[in-house]
């Protein structure tokens, strides 16, 4: 009796046809599900005569593995034939829908483009660290310890290294240079620089800088200007003007601040340039003889001028994007509209 119904069921279960994923369920929860209708035959085992017990368990054993085993192979034809079924009315000879090819975020752009400016008037490029220490970032350049101008710059530190910090300014870059290189030189360092400073549309705790140096004999503040205007037509058109205010930095002397014109043609550039039209862009001015000195440079031969300029800035006017926090986001839709061939 026992043995027919599970000879029954083993039947059943090899003649079942779910033809969709609904009846292939049902399958399921009929011969495996935790209800299933295998496992009563399980408890009747104490009923089967001792010497038929052992074929009785092979038994149903065989019922169940079957039930598993049809289980599985239904569900792959199943999906296969679903994956057929919806290839159906696709047409193959069609072009495939356009990819997405990766594209340059705007702060490489500018950076790239401030790097191939000055290298074609022989400025090599020089890159380095952006964990730096303390002599570099600030003492080298003319900022010892209790210097108020310290306080211009709020400084990440490394905690348990107590002379490392994260560079305030590609400036660290020139003493690096200056204390490995003999004059002349005349180098363009780009990098990430950090400052402990609240993020809002207009700063960031980190953004790149394009430090400029040029060291050599009978280097004149024309010089300087020259270089500098050259950059501006070049970057923003041939009309493009500049103009120099005067200004502080403890490693140059004298230094300025160096403004772009940028004009008034919309609303945006009202408020990235707070309606003036000029936009600031870099510091400058003939390196400090203090720093040279520092560097082991002599400055009653040598003489130089610097510069060092923010990019972002310049990526926002360029642009016209609205909120510097859109440069670090990483937002696809953002990013996927800046197209440029460096
Ligand atoms: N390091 C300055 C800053 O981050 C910018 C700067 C000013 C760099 C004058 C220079 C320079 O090389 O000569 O604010």
């Amino acid at each position: 009796m026992e043995f027919e119904r599970a000879e029954q069921l083993l039947t059943e279960i090899k003649e079942a046809k779910p033809q969709n994923t609904e009846e292939l369920e049902a399958f399921r929860i009929k011969y495996l599900g935790s209800k299933n209708i295998i496992k009563p035959l399980f408890s009747l085992m104490g009923k089967i005569d001792p010497q038929l017990r052992k074929d009785y368990g092979l038994m149903l054993n065989k019922v169940k593995t079957t039930a598993e085993e049809k289980y599985r192979q239904l569900k792959i034809e199943l999906a296969d034939e679903q994956q057929t079924e919806s290839r159906k009315g696709i047409d193959l000879t069609a072009p495939p829908p356009p990819s997405h090819k990766g594209s340059r975020h705007p702060v490489d752009i500018v950076m790239n483009r401030v790097i191939r400016i000055f290298s074609k008037i022989g400025f090599a490029l020089a890159e380095d660290r952006e964990i730096e220490d303390d002599w570099h970032n600030f003492t080298a350049m003319n900022t010892p310890e209790d210097h108020p101008a310290r306080d211009m710059q709020d400084t990440y530190y490394l905690r348990d290294f107590k002379n490392l910090l994260l560079r305030t300014h590609t400036s660290s870059v020139q003493a690096r240079v200056m204390t490995s290189q003999k004059p002349p030189i005349r180098i363009i360092a780009p990098g990430r620089v950090y400052r402990n400073e609240t993020i809002s549309a207009r700063s960031h705790c980190q953004f790149h800088q394009v430090e400029g140096l040029y060291i050599d004999k009978n280097v004149s503040f024309a010089d300087l200007k020259q270089t500098l205007l050259y950059y501006a037509r070049e970057m923003y058109g041939p009309d493009a003007k500049i103009r120099l205010r005067p200004s502080y930095f403890p490693f140059t002397e004298p230094s300025a601040e160096v403004d772009v014109y940028w004009g008034l043609e919309s609303e945006t550039d009202h408020r990235i340039t707070k309606g003036t039209g000029w936009l600031e862009i870099m510091g400058c001015g003939m390196v400090d003889p203090q720093v040279l000195t520092n560097c082991g440079i002599d400055p009653e031969v040598y003489s130089g001028f610097a510069f060092g300029m923010g990019i972002e800035r310049q990526a926002l006017l360029t642009y016209r994007i609205e909120d510097i926090r859109w440069l670090f986001e990483n937002d696809i839709r953002f990013l996927r509209q800046f197209h440029s061939a460096i």
